[in-house]
């Protein structure tokens, strides 16, 4: 896959751990046929390590274009670790040059690289020799602010990086306050390869209101349950409730595949809040919802919100 070849706006599910496993990805494709597709970041260090690790990575065929995102900061592992994933015939591999969390941080990887980018260029240019996946790199505008964002662009532009994502904050904003595109269409500006802007974007129609100069955007927390926000609401309708919870349903069933009963009951939780929403009743329903530790009590609850007649539109 070339990302020149990528229809534009280049539209993708933005990377997120707990959330963008396998079963949710694959729900996102039912809904859009062309959205990107990225995994949760995972350790290359693990990936070499753990067999557990690389199993994790399994994706359905339905799930392409589909790009594995790697953290860490040995360009050795890197190029290891990307010659056994050009076997698992994905479209690239996204590098992790952003997450602000302290555990990552301090081991010097995620944000970290925007601090080294000797090291930055290095594990791009070691991906690039080792194998003929596209190297792409999800980062920030920088550490404290954007002074350095076009250098540092143009640094991965010129190791070979064949598209780079920007969350418009900076390592110190971590998730605060809002994120700032004013950057991105600069760094955009400087750069031949294509530029993803991410960062608070709601939907698609939100997503084309904020691209300007660049080749597409990138959604994330807006995405958790909420599949659609993937498509145009001129051409598509809203979904109806009994669209929500028939997809939530299908949601539920492919994550049992890889959880036990308890584990995914669990861990949907997280991706309730959208799916259930938008009619009068809707957090009492999930709290129900997240209340139940057996499957058969999950599906009823399931069946009486679908018995509820939609009373207003939903969001989107
Ligand atoms: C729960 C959660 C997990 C995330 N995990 C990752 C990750 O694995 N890799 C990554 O590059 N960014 C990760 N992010 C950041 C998102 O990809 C995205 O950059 C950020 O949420 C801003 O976009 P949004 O405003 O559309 O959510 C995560 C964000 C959240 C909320």
């Amino acid at each position: 896959m070339s990302w020149a070849d990528v229809k534009r706006p280049i539209v993708c599910l933005a990377p997120m751990d707990g959330i963008t496993n396998s079963p949710y990805r694959q729900i996102v494709r039912r809904i859009n046929k062309e959205v990107i597709l990225f995994s949760e970041f995972t350790s290359v260090d693990g990936f070499l390590r753990s067999e557990l690790v690389r199993k994790r990575l399994k994706y359905e065929p339905c799930e392409h274009p589909f790009f594995i995102q790697l953290f860490g900061n040995s360009p050795e592992n890197f190029a290891n670790a990307s010659k056994i994933i050009e076997n698992f015939g994905i479209s690239g591999v996204d590098i992790n040059m952003g997450c602000p969390s302290k555990k990552i941080v301090n081991s010097q990887h995620g944000s970290a690289l925007m601090k080294a980018p000797e090291t930055a260029c290095k594990i791009i240019d070691s991906i690039r020799n080792a194998c003929s996946l596209e190297v792409s790199v999800k980062t920030r505008l920088g550490w404290k602010d954007e002074k350095n964002l076009i250098q540092f662009g143009k640094k991965l532009e010129s190791a070979g990086a064949s598209l780079i994502t920007i969350h418009g904050r900076t390592y110190d904003q971590a998730f605060r306050g809002t994120s700032n595109w004013e950057p991105i269409y600069e760094l955009k500006s400087n750069l031949s390869i294509p530029v993803i802007g991410n960062g608070d974007v709601q939907d698609y129609n939100h997503g084309i209101e904020k691209i300007g100069n660049l080749d597409g955007f990138m959604i994330g927390r807006a995405a958790i349950g909420n599949p659609w926000c993937f498509l145009n609401r001129k051409q598509y309708p809203e979904p109806t409730l009994n669209d929500r919870i028939e997809i939530a349903l299908e949601h539920y069933l492919l994550f049992r595949r890889i959880k036990e009963e308890i584990v995914a009951l669990r861990e949907f939780r997280k991706y309730l809040g959208n799916y259930v929403s938008g009619f009068k009743n809707a957090k009492n329903w999930r709290v129900r919802l997240m209340e139940c530790n057996d499957e058969k009590d999950f599906f009823d609850c399931l069946q009486k919100i679908k018995k509820i007649q939609p009373i207003i539109t939903f969001a989107g």
